[in-house]
């Protein structure tokens, strides 16, 4: 079992969406996988769940206060996804231990071949939570001062804090290949300087700047291998890949 979390100081990096998009990969190449959503604003809850009341008893606040995880994990509309949801009791949390659900993830035997975690844009305890609990942590970043500024503060974070340096990748998201080598072009200033500050920290995958994400998590629009959605496709299929997820799928 393989756990992958996403991460990012900076809000609408597309943590919830690649998190999401990667999971149903996965699980439409037949691995099982649990998604495990931390975050308040519950993104990836919404989208696992046709009502959201289906979370109110059984949700990944009820397991990290409880410290059982399995009779809180609940299954999705996304077949092979089981879910723990988020929850507004997870504000009551925000002082939990910071190895919490490492332990509780540990010592429970799970059926599952990867477990996706994602997270608020924030650096408190939950989110030390997810850090800890994951094999790799995945950073999506755009080409912007902000962004390059927020992962400066993660790694230091990290750095300070943890052990988990060592697992930490920034995943470039909004990707446009350069138009020109012209080395002048603001987007080509951030990508130097991006590999100059993170070289050996940044993901051998960047995920395509378009708007087929938006369709496929707002209409459930499926991305295929066809020639309109094969950038898209390929990316997330490489993402999965890196994850652990290596199997085909033509269809999530
Ligand atoms: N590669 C991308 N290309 C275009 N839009 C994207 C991409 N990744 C994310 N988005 C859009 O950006 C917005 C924020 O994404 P989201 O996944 O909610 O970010 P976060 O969870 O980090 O706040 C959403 O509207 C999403 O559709
Ligand atoms: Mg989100």
């Amino acid at each position: 079992m393989k756990s992958v979390c996403f991460s990012s100081v900076k809000g609408g990096t597309g943590k919830s969406s690649i998190c999401i998009l990667t999971a149903n990969y996965a699980a439409s190449a037949g691995y099982r996988v649990l998604v495990v959503d931390l975050d308040l604003q519950n993104s990836a809850t919404s989208y696992y769940l046709d009502s959201p009341d289906e979370a109110d008893q059984h949700n990944i606040a009820t397991a990290l206060h409880s410290e059982h995880l399995i009779e809180n994990i609940i299954p999705s509309n996304y077949p092979g996804i089981d879910l723990l949801a988020s929850s507004l009791d997870l504000v009551k949390l925000r002082a939990i231990s910071e190895r919490t659900l490492k332990c509780i993830l540990d010592s429970t035997p799970l059926p599952h071949d990867l477990i996706f975690i994602d997270t608020p844009p924030t650096y408190d305890n939950l989110v030390l939570n997810a850090i800890h609990a994951a094999d790799l942590i995945l950073s999506p970043v755009a080409f912007s001062q902000f962004d390059f500024k927020g992962a400066l503060f993660f790694q230091s974070q990290l750095r300070r804090e943890t052990d988990k340096l060592p697992s930490w990748r920034l995943l470039f998201n909004f990707y446009r290949p350069a138009r020109s080598e012209n080395p002048d072009s603001l987007r080509n200033q951030y990508e130097s300087l991006f590999r100059d500050a993170f070289s050996d920290t940044i993901a051998p995958v960047t995920i395509p700047d378009t708007t087929l994400i938006r369709r496929s998590i707002d209409t459930g629009e499926p991305i295929t291998a066809s020639t309109a959605k094969a950038p898209l496709h390929s990316a997330i299929a490489s993402l999965a890949a890196y994850c652990g997820a290596d199997r085909f799928s033509g269809r999530f």
